[in-house]
């Protein structure tokens, strides 16, 4: 339907979740599969763009014609996307990024102990923040996963990182969000504009977050 309507563009997606690591077998993860951005990618492709698609740990197979760099921690997704960042006209980040990461990694397998274990967290790098503040003619597109004050919290997102618009799925809703193949989301725009989508499925709201991506090329001329 869609012809090669992103031809000649280079679009940077990012999906999964990060794993942060506590020791050489264990680490803090979260409960993103993967399905979202990687619908994003299939369907970026498909229309026609150079898709380079930065992923977590997932099982999911790459789409065809994208290019994937694999990555696992948020430092590791960091690297990975300031390096392609100044080629590309537009960056997509449904990753769901560890704010924190142990303190420490341990070289060793830790063992226990009869008493509790108290686990020092130190901050990640907001990947999404800092391609904001370097913005230049990219298009930044971001996600944000909540689970109350959906409308606020995505709004100050949308603007504290500098944001052409912003994919709010409230993840509490059973049909939302990780891991199922559907999502119920609003879009929330630079302009002030928001709109309400029904439940769909990834691949159909990847084919609308796109849709909305071009509108958005076009309207830079
Ligand atoms: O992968 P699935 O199982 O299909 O699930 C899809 C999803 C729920 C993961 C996806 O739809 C989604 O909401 N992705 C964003 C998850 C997230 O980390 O949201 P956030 O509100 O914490 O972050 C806001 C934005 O900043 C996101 O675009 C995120 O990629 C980015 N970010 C966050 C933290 C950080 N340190 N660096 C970032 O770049």
């Amino acid at each position: 339907a869609h012809g090669q309507s992103l031809a000649g563009r280079r679009i940077l997606v990012t999906a999964a979740g990060t794993e942060e690591a506590l020791d050489p077998v264990r680490f803090l993860g979260n409960r993103s599969t993967g399905r979202m951005g990687f619908a994003v990618a299939a369907e970026a492709a498909r229309r026609g763009a150079e898709v380079i698609l930065v992923a977590g740990p997932t099982p999911l197979a790459t789409p065809t014609g994208v290019r994937r760099v694999d990555v696992r921690s948020a430092r590791d997704m960091h690297a990975a996307v300031r390096a392609e960042y100044d080629g590309v006209d537009a960056v997509i980040k449904a990753a769901a990024v560890a704010d924190y990461r142990p303190a420490e990694m341990a070289e060793h397998k830790i063992k226990k102990s009869d008493g509790e274990l108290t686990l020092k967290l130190t901050r990640n790098p907001d990947i999404l923040y800092e391609l904001g503040q370097q913005k230049k003619h990219q298009i930044l597109v971001g996600f944000a996963a909540e689970t109350q004050n959906v409308a606020e919290y995505a709004r100050g997102k949308l603007a504290k990182k500098n944001l052409d618009f912003i994919v709010a799925n409230n993840v509490a809703e059973q049909d939302a969000g990780f891991g199922v193949p559907t999502n119920h989301v609003q879009i929330f725009y630079a302009d002030g504009r928001a709109e309400d989508h029904p439940l769909m499925a990834k691949a159909a709201l990847a084919g609308v977050i796109l849709d909305r991506l071009e509108e958005t090329f076009q309207k830079r001329g």
